[in-house]
């Protein structure tokens, strides 16, 4: 076998694949049956998040074994060297050091100093927007602000300004545009005047090609409203790391706030890609968020292993993967403002993990990233929800939930909270043939019947899932609950030996973008390219 392989790297590999033949013969059910005490002892609390993880296979042999793969990986080093700003970029040599970024006692150095100062600097701009003292051409205080943004310039803001909607007072609305089809921004932009609108370019390099066109369109928007050029300044300010091409593009110095290289795209929401959140929930909500995060940082560096909710979190989902062969995750918060979570996470997850060569350059022959999908609870109960409990594929679950109403609908929310439960239990306990047998009966069909039926309505069960509990959706546990994933997926890559913060594979339909835009245009296409590129251009090039 060669070198690179799981089972070479890990010398508990067959103690494991042992486990998962013990797990054969038991069920989730019996683990429950057997240990009085198995939801307790599979349960802990980091950060005001609960997190019950009873609900997988697991046991003392289980973890055991399981842990011992993240001292072989030497995962408690890995976590240092992330948070002691180490190379943990090894292809673009950075480090990533976005907790940073929320640190409660900013590191006495030029790092800590430029990020103390962006914040600062996010302060007076948010009070100065909120007081009305920031005013449009016209004179007029700001009503909306639109972010323009894609990606980790995007998603991060726009899940935890929804999130944070009961946080909201401040009188200004915030509006996402992403998209480089056109109809994003004019459909944000309808509803909008240009005298009061104020946009953020938000473009960690300031390249990316929607960030641009959809920047360029609401510029003419503005001018075209008779804002005079030497006044756009006062609607369009900037995040990035590229202060030469965001002042090209005609923002002045002072209304660019900093990113660093030593960010990634995704995990930038602490930083002034966060300017929508501090605008839509106030700076204090915004410093919250960051507290949050930096409590399960703490917890991060200084749980073991054995009782550190990201770590945990991650060997179940490496269990998953490598010995059960799940293909993909389902997130289901049950919180109607955490919608965008599932989107948001399948950046955060899958442009961090999906890699197909270790850190050594190896085309690794394990299975990496799995593919994250899901819907805010209790929607999905009604559509894919089907598959969960009956299909084929195992798909371990996370099911997050806030105890506290997020409404004055109190009585719905024990609704909502008694279908989260019960979607676990039932993935959990399934339904025999026999109980299938017996309800029909009971309902009065004869034996034929039954029969033809009851097989029908079996439910296998024994299903894994998470539950994260946490006592209200407040901006203190969104900001724990975020950083949770994405110290979840650092461990994750740390097991598989792979780099979380490069994004190669997103650039290579990024350059061919480039050649396909002025072949539409000429409608020539190079002969070497493949029929179906060539016949897709003409279509789509087409008067
Ligand atoms: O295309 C992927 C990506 O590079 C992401 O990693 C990044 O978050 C996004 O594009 C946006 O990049 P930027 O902030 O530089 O516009």
């Amino acid at each position: 076998m060669p070198e690179h392989t799981l089972a070479a790297r890990y010398s508990n590999w067959t103690v494991l694949r042992e486990r998962r033949k013990f797990w054969e013969q038991h069920s989730l059910s019996e683990a429950f049956r057997r240990d009085p005490e198995r939801a307790r002892r599979y349960s802990l609390t980091a950060a005001g998040i609960f997190l019950d993880y009873s609900k997988n296979h697991v046991d003392a042999e289980t973890l055991q074994a399981l842990l011992s793969l993240a001292q072989e990986a030497d995962l408690g080093n890995a976590i240092a060297d992330l948070q002691a700003g180490k190379p943990v970029n090894n292809t673009e040599q950075r480090p990533a050091l976005h907790t940073i970024l929320r640190s409660q006692s900013q590191p006495a150095d030029d790092r800590g100093a430029t990020v103390a100062a962006a914040l600062e600097k996010m302060a007076a701009f948010v009070s100065s927007v909120h007081s009305g003292k920031w005013r449009g051409f016209s004179d007029k205080p700001i009503s909306d602000v639109v972010n323009i943004g894609i990606g980790g310039s995007d998603l991060g803001p726009r899940m935890v300004t929804r999130a944070l909607r009961g946080y909201l007072n401040n009188g200004v609305q915030v509006h996402f545009v992403a998209n480089v089809d056109g109809a994003d921004l004019c459909d944000t932009l309808a509803a909008l005047n240009p005298e009061t609108t104020l946009f953020i370019v938000a473009s960690k390099s300031f390249s990316t090609l929607e960030t641009r066109e959809n920047a360029f369109s609401a510029r003419r928007w503005t001018l075209a409203s008779g804002c005079p050029e030497a006044e756009l300044q006062r609607h369009y300010v900037a995040v990035s790391s590229n202060i030469d091409a965001a002042q090209r593009f005609g923002i002045a110095a002072d209304n660019i706030f900093p990113m660093w290289d030593w960010v990634g795209g995704r995990y930038s929401l602490w930083s002034a890609i966060g300017l929508p959140i501090a605008l839509a929930a106030g700076m204090e909500n915004f410093n919250a968020l960051r507290r949050g995060a930096a409590n399960m940082d703490t917890h991060f560096s200084e749980a073991p292993l054995e009782s550190n909710m990201p770590v945990l979190l991650a060997l179940i989902t490496f269990w998953y993967s490598e010995f059960w062969q799940a293909q993909s995750q389902a997130i289901l918060p049950y919180a109607q403002r955490l919608a965008q979570l599932p989107a948001y996470l399948q950046q955060l997850d899958m442009e961090s993990l999906g890699k197909g060569v270790d850190r050594e350059g190896i085309a690794v022959d394990y299975q990496t990233g799995l593919i994250l999908w899901g819907t805010e609870g209790t929607n999905g109960q009604h559509s894919f929800h089907q598959l969960l409990h009956q299909g084929t594929r195992l798909v371990p679950v996370d099911f997050i939930a806030s105890r506290q109403p997020m409404s004055e609908l109190d009585g719905q929310h024990r609704h909502l909270l008694a279908c989260c439960i019960s979607q676990s239990q039932a993935l959990l306990a399934g339904k025999s043939l026999a109980q299938a047998g017996q309800e029909l009966r009971a309902k009065g069909l004869g034996d034929a019947e039954v029969a033809a039926l009851a097989p029908h309505k079996v439910i296998p069960g024994n299903r894994p899932s998470n539950t994260l509990l946490m006592e209200n959706l407040s901006p203190e546990t969104l900001g724990a609950l975020i950083a949770l994933y994405e110290h979840k997926v650092y461990c994750l890559s740390v097991l598989w030996n792979i780099n979380a913060f490069d994004q190669w594979g997103v650039e290579l339909g990024k350059q061919l973008g480039t050649a396909i835009h002025p072949a539409m245009q000429s409608g020539e296409c190079p002969e070497d390219w493949d029929g179906s590129t060539r016949q897709l251009v003409k279509l789509m090039a087409g008067d």
